[in-house]
């Protein structure tokens, strides 16, 4: 089957359009024929050897974290899936999405609403529900005051509907092109490294690093949580937390009901064909994506 991933560790030169086999379902796996797959930081990070410490894939690998498509064939013990049925869900192994065919545990997967777009429902598993168990994390009360550091990226845009919908004060640091989709979305927009007015009660960081340090010491110690997706040390020196991500098909379909339902919005601005998934990674791999970016597969 054609795939597209990496052949070494490394940067975007090693990635190339694959002849892989097509992979076996293992025991509660389910054998996805794939329509769509999301593009997500994650790619490169993997591609580029900083997640081998849980996830030590042997190369060659296929890239692509999350899918949309059908049930191809359901490995043993899988129960509540059936060849045929559509869904989407997260992948396993080197058995990724940017493929004819992937791997997805039948505990990260969910029917997809018919209702709920493939290129939808494909960039679900990631951002979107990251951004959800975020929000729980955090359990901003209504009138609490926000801050999302990233705020115009897949995570960012789904964290930003998901708190302004709990009746939650949104400030969304994010760049001056992505200014006008946030104020649309109920948010107040913010530049990075500008000061925030007032006081801040929750930060949620999508961007880490300097960017995370430099906006919690402009708030002078007021937060009371601080979660982190992008960050998990330097969240940690700061007494906050990483996002605890809750890979269920329960968080998955009570996602994608959001969306059927016309609350949330996973904002995929590019849908692009596989055969430009090296430029579609490109895209994101810059670090200013505007929303999501998905490949269609067939
Ligand atoms: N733990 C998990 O399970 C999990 C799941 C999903 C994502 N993540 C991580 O969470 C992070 C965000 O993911 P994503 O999918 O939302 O990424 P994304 O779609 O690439 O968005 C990142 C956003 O950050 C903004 N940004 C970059 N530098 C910034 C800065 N200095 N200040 C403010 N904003 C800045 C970018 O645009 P502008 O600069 O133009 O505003 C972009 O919109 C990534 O590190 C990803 O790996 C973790």
């Amino acid at each position: 089957m054609k795939a597209y991933g990496f052949t070494r560790y490394g940067g975007p030169e090693n990635e190339a359009f694959l002849d892989l086999p097509v992979p076996e379902p293992g025991p509660g796996e389910l054998l996805v024929r794939v329509t769509a797959s999301g593009v997500n930081p994650a790619d490169w990070k993997v591609r580029a050897g900083l997640r081998r410490a849980e996830l030590p894939l042997e190369p060659p690998v296929a890239l692509g974290r999350e899918v949309a498509g059908s049930v191809e064939r359901v490995g043993a013990g899988v129960s509540g899936f059936s060849p045929g049925d559509e869904v989407f869900g997260g992948t396993v192994g080197s058995a990724g999405g940017w493929a004819e065919f992937a791997r997805v545990p039948a505990s990260f997967a969910a029917l997809r609403p018919s209702d709920v777009a493939p290129t939808d429902a494909a960039v679900l598993p990631v951002a979107a529900a990251t951004a959800y168990d975020a929000v729980v994390q955090l359990a901003p009360p209504p009138g609490a005051r926000v801050l999302v550091i990233g705020a115009g990226g897949g995570v960012g845009l789904a964290a930003v509907q998901l708190a302004v919908a709990r009746g939650v004060d949104v400030v969304g640091v994010a760049s001056a092109g992505k200014h006008e989709l946030l104020a649309e979305l109920g948010a107040t927009p913010l530049a990075p490294g500008a000061e925030v007015p007032g006081r801040v009660d929750a930060v949620l960081d999508l961007v880490g690093g300097d960017a995370l340090r430099s906006a919690v010491a402009g708030l002078g110690g007021s937060p009371s949580a601080i979660v982190s997706a992008a960050d998990r040390a330097g969240v940690a020196m700061l007494g906050g937390q990483a996002v605890a991500r809750v890979r269920s098909g329960e968080r998955l379909a009570a996602v994608a009901r959001l969306v059927a339902e016309g609350a949330l919005d996973p904002h995929v601005t590019q849908v692009r064909p596989f055969d430009e998934a090296g430029s579609a990674l490109a895209v994101v791999e810059g670090g200013h994506a505007l929303g999501k970016v998905v490949l269609r597969i067939e």
